[in-house]
């Protein structure tokens, strides 16, 4: 029986309120754990939420039945003032430095002549984000510090309590442990807040780890939890009682506790293994989902450790070994504005075209016009780039050494560069907008949004189709779109009459997408798609929705004060309510629909989804089976009955053979679908 069953089973044997509780909050700390640090949930999201929901009522009925551990005690009260300064137990050393094999080699000579023998060596990726260490008394949860200096660090408990790879309760565990690693940020978080901020007006972070710094320091816990924090713990302080060995034994011991341990560490023989891994995760770091800035190479056995000692900066049986950062210099050609359908007026770095990380680079965000002011970078300039998160390439520094004379400062434009209307720049906010709501910038940007995928999903009417329909003079704004005909769209050029029926026929079918869909693709601000549903499954019509108050929005538990402000400004512009008016003359509909199946064919078939596919995307192939009754998972687990692999399938496809899954490559799904689109 799994663990998740045995305790499925306590719960519905639980004798009283007391044990009841008890039981929910460990059968919903174990989902956590499977969800967030194993990676493979093995509940549905339907019933952990009902169950969630019943253990918030249980706890309310009965507060003295609440535990420290329990799921629904990670965000706790706003904290007032600073945070409170802790001495470390046992300090927290920082690492010295290699930088290529030769000192990697001599690191080893250095270890080999000290012991007299030569030891086995840990090698681990060295996570990019902030050291923190956690105490446990008697398993719980009870304390964590930042690295600080290393010798004093803040207390951000209330913090790091909303991470929910962290556990708050460790089975089996000594009595005293600290566990000390990584606090950080994976890269599809850091993109998300930076648009989300982006479209806020808000500065945006550098990088994943200021983001992460920035988050730990947040007074307010809610504001950390919704920053979706990782941690990696790679390390122990003070202890009684752990009797571990080494550091292979140490990082065991972790996952034991079910904390989230790299899977990348290796156990090395000889330093030349250790070189070997060293070379091999320089390139292959790159394709990490999270930060790295090198390696951690540790001597394995804690006797060999203690042997060696320290100094007092750093551990003699660590190292870390520094990748050489992806960073080359390149001249800035020009500063071009880029507008975004929120109207804010972004400026770009058209760049000497250079080779960064993998790609050629061209172009760099500079941010704002604060971003390009700060760095004083200038038109002409030699500058650094590298790329942010591995992705998003960035302008680090100016060399103002390398100027001639001929560069020319850039100043934001006061007025657009499309329509001319002035630029404004609100109050506390660094982000500079086009004044007028109906800039054709802004309106080709939204109808861009409009269309999109995860909005009313117009397929065939990508940007340069929108682009199009403008420079022709057949659409202004998204409403323009359910006004089209089949004989305007076959004036242009290169669109047949087959495309024309194809794209009349796909704005149609739009209009019953939804009122959830369309709240995210009316582009209002700070509402995502997933905000879009939640508001649509409390307030099912547009009508009840524009009549809403800021406090009532709040009543949604993920609506945040600013998002149900953002809400109600948006329908208080009157250009805002005759646009959802016209919308609703011309078919489209205001209410949540639920999306009847279309057949139960695949009843009974949970469908895991990896790698790309050439005929559709993976939403689009998801929800199709999905409405054909199949359970659409993310990771494959043993409950998995049928894995679909499109191109460059990986770990999902290794793990899938390995556990002899169904697998289903593209030819094979056409096959299966042929008859249902
Ligand atoms: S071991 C005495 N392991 O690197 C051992 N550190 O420059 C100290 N770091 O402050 C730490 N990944 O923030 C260790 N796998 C890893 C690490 C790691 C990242 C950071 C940590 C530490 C800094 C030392």
């Amino acid at each position: 029986m799994t663990v998740l069953n045995q305790l499925k089973d306590a719960y519905s044997k639980a004798a009283n309120v007391e044990e009841k509780t008890h039981a929910l909050q460990q059968l919903l700390a174990h989902c956590g754990y499977l969800y967030y640090v194993k990676d493979a949930p093995e509940m549905e999201d339907y019933e952990y939420d009902k169950l969630y929901r019943e253990l918030v009522e249980l706890e309310t009925a009965h507060p003295e039945y609440i535990t420290s551990y329990s799921p629904t005690q990670r965000v706790g009260a706003k904290l007032t003032g600073d945070f409170p300064k802790v001495i470390h137990g046992r300090p927290m050393l920082s690492l010295s430095n290699v930088f290529n094999a030769d000192e990697v080699r001599a690191f080893g000579e250095r270890v080999r002549k000290e012991l007299g023998h030569t030891p086995e060596y840990v090698v681990e990726l060295k996570i990019d984000g902030l050291a923190v260490n956690i105490h446990y008394e008697n398993g719980l949860f009870t304390r964590a510090v930042t690295r600080g200096d290393g010798k004093v660090g803040e207390d951000v408990t209330a913090n790091v309590r909303t991470i929910q790879s962290v556990p708050l309760y460790i089975e089996n565990a000594p009595p005293y442990i600290e566990i000390r690693g990584e606090a950080y940020m994976p890269h599809k978080e850091f993109q998300r807040i930076n648009e989300e901020r982006e479209a806020a007006g808000i500065a945006t972070f550098v990088n994943p780890r200021n983001a992460a710094a920035g988050s730990l320091r947040q007074l307010d816990p809610a504001m950390t939890a919704s920053r979706n924090l990782d941690f990696f713990a790679y390390a122990i302080g003070m202890e009684e009682g752990a009797n571990i060995h080494s550091q292979k034994e140490l990082l065991e011991a972790l996952e034991s506790y079910h904390f989230h341990v790299n899977p990348h560490y290796t156990l090395c023989h000889t330093i030349d293994d250790v070189v070997e891994r060293i070379a091999y995760w320089d390139e292959e770091r790159h394709n990490l989902p999270y930060d790295t800035d090198g390696m951690v190479i540790k001597v394995n056995s804690f006797e060999d450790q203690e042997q060696l000692g320290a100094t007092v900066k750093d551990p003699r049986w660590a190292t870390a070994y520094k990748y050489a950062p992806d960073e080359v210099e390149t001249i800035v050609n020009d500063i071009t504005i880029n507008i975004g359908r929120t109207g804010v007026l972004t400026p770009t770095a058209e760049l000497e075209p250079v080779f960064v990380s993998g790609t050629n680079v061209a172009r760099a965000t500079l941010h704002n016009g604060d971003f390009i002011k700060d760095k004083d970078i200038r038109i002409g300039d030699h500058v650094l780039i590298h790329k942010a998160a591995e992705i998003i390439p960035e302008v680090i520094k100016a060399f103002p050494e390398k100027r001639t004379g001929n560069e020319v400062v850039f100043t934001m434009p006061t007025q657009c560069p499309i329509c001319n209307s002035p630029t404004v720049r609100r109050e506390g906010e660094v982000a500079v907008r086009c004044s007028n709501p109906h800039c054709p910038a802004v309106e080709k940007e939204k109808i861009i949004h409009f269309a999109s995928r995860d909005a009313m999903n117009i397929e065939g009417l990508g940007p340069s189709i929108v682009e199009s329909l403008i420079r022709y003079k057949l659409i202004s704004t998204v409403a323009d779109l359910y006004k089209l005909t089949e004989d305007q769209l076959i004036t242009m050029e290169r669109m047949g009459k087959k495309s024309a029926q194809n794209l009349v026929k796909a704005i149609a079918e739009s209009k019953s997408r939804g009122l959830g869909r369309l709240l995210f693709a009316l582009g209002i601000r700070l509402i995502g798609a997933k905000a879009g549903q939640t508001i649509a499954q409390q307030f099912p019509s547009m009508d009840a929705l524009m009549n809403t108050t800021e406090e009532d929005f709040t009543h949604i538990a993920e609506i945040g004060p600013t998002m149900a402000a953002s809400l109600v400004q948006y329908f208080k512009e009157p250009h805002h309510r005759e646009l959802i008016e016209e919308l609703r003359a011309l078919g489209v509909v205001m209410e949540e629909t639920i999306e009847v199946p279309q057949g139960d064919e695949l009843a009974g078939e949970t469908i895991v989804l990896t790698g790309t596919l050439a005929s559709m995307g993976r939403k689009e192939a998801g929800d199709l089976l999905a409405s054909h009754g199949a359970k659409i998972t993310g990771s494959v687990s043993k409950k998995t009955t049928m894995v679909i692999a499109g191109e460059e399938a990986g770990s999902k496809l290794t793990k899938a053979e390995s556990l002899g899954i169904r697998i289903v490559y593209e030819a094979e799904f056409l096959e299966l679908i042929k008859d249902w689109q």
